[in-house]
């Protein structure tokens, strides 16, 4: 059998990242896309020449180019900039505006069957962006988001009561901003509802963190945003399209009437397999959880207002 492919655009942190775990986990041959003469080159042939130590056998390629890229099963999206000093959101919307919508047009000309993962900032926005762009079926346009804040508010629970991580389940749904909405209805721990092992008032302080998650990491980074779990997210999503895995998890869709939102794109659980998108889940929520979903379905329109399309 062939192997896939998988093209990652944006050779940075998160790009480069995501490409190490691909590779590792065996997933397909990897082409890795970006603007900098050299560095997906060089990125690339450093982890071919990783492949004797650890013993995984796929082709990893850089390249400034799309031939390439042809006939790719799944790329995944990476490539934009983060909010530099001086520079305001409206900035940060049409640059990365641009670069997304330049990437897909480029992406979707070589491989009009692939599944396309935007991981690209505004998140709900920019998979938007992709949408239009590409023409394509929203099952095959979906945003990285929710398996991270999950991942993170999940980890913060495992720290917490000092248990091993797998035990831990929960759902953070809603836009990719310090509006989404951590599912304390559906958090558990081995069964157990987390509030039966928390008190609210650490219960709040850890949504609060997991809302704020991705500052909290550029404020310790200072020169940049977090890489590794979002690159383990979006790994586990192609993972769970090239293996056809049917893995249940929280990612950003294009709603068409579901949760009662419309034409945006909106972290909501869904069935990742070999199709993209297979199934949209509509989970019943309380009464105060409907109202923070929302307001975050509420920023989530206005960014996508202003977008420069
Ligand atoms: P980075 O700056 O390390 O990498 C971005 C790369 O994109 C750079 O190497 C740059 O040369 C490249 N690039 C720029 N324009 C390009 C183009 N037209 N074609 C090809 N490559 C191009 O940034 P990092 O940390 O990798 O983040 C990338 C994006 O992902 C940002 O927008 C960031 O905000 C977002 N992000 C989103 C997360 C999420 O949860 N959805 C989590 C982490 C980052
Ligand atoms: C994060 O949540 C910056 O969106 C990015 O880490």
């Amino acid at each position: 059998m062939a192997r896939k492919k998988i093209t990652v655009v944006g050779a940075g942190n998160v790009g480069a990242t995501c490409a190490h775990w691909l590779a590792e986990r065996e997933l397909g041959d990897i082409v890795l896309v970006d603007i900098v003469e050299g560095m997906p080159q060089g990125k690339a042939l450093d982890l071919m020449e990783a492949r004797p130590i650890f013993g995984f056998n796929v082709n990893i390629i850089g390249t400034n180019g799309y031939e390439e890229t042809a006939a790719s099963d799944v790329v995944i999206v990476t490539s934009g900039v983060a909010r530099k000093p001086g520079m305001s959101r409206e900035d940060l919307l049409n640059t990365n505006t641009k670069i997304v919508a330049e990437v897909t047009k480029n992406v979707v000309a070589h491989s009009p069957e692939a599944i396309l993962i935007n991981v690209a900032n505004p998140l709900d926005a920019m998979c938007y962006v992709m949408k239009k762009v590409s023409g394509f079926p929203r099952e095959r346009v979906i945003g990285m988001a929710g398996i991270l804040d999950t991942a993170r508010f999940r980890c913060f629970i495992a720290m917490e009561l000092g248990t091993a991580v797998e035990e831990v389940h929960s759902v953070v749904l809603g836009g990719h901003g310090d509006d989404m909405v951590p599912l304390l209805s559906y958090t558990t721990v081995s069964g157990i509802p987390i509030t039966q092992l928390v008190s609210s008032e650490r219960l709040n302080a850890m949504v609060d963190r997991t809302r704020k998650g991705g500052g909290e990491i550029v404020a310790l980074l200072k020169t940049g945003s977090a890489y590794y779990a979002p690159a383990a997210a979006a790994a586990q999503m192609a993972e769970a399209i090239l293996r056809d895995q049917k893995r249940l998890v929280p990612v950003s869709v294009y709603m068409a009437g579901e949760y009662g939102l419309k034409d945006i794109y909106f972290g909501v659980p869904v069935v990742l397999g070999a199709n993209g998108m297979e199934k949209l889940l509509e989970l019943p929520v309380t009464p105060e959880e409907q109202a923070m979903l929302q307001k975050s379905a509420a920023s989530v329109t206005k960014t996508r207002d202003e977008l420069p399309l």
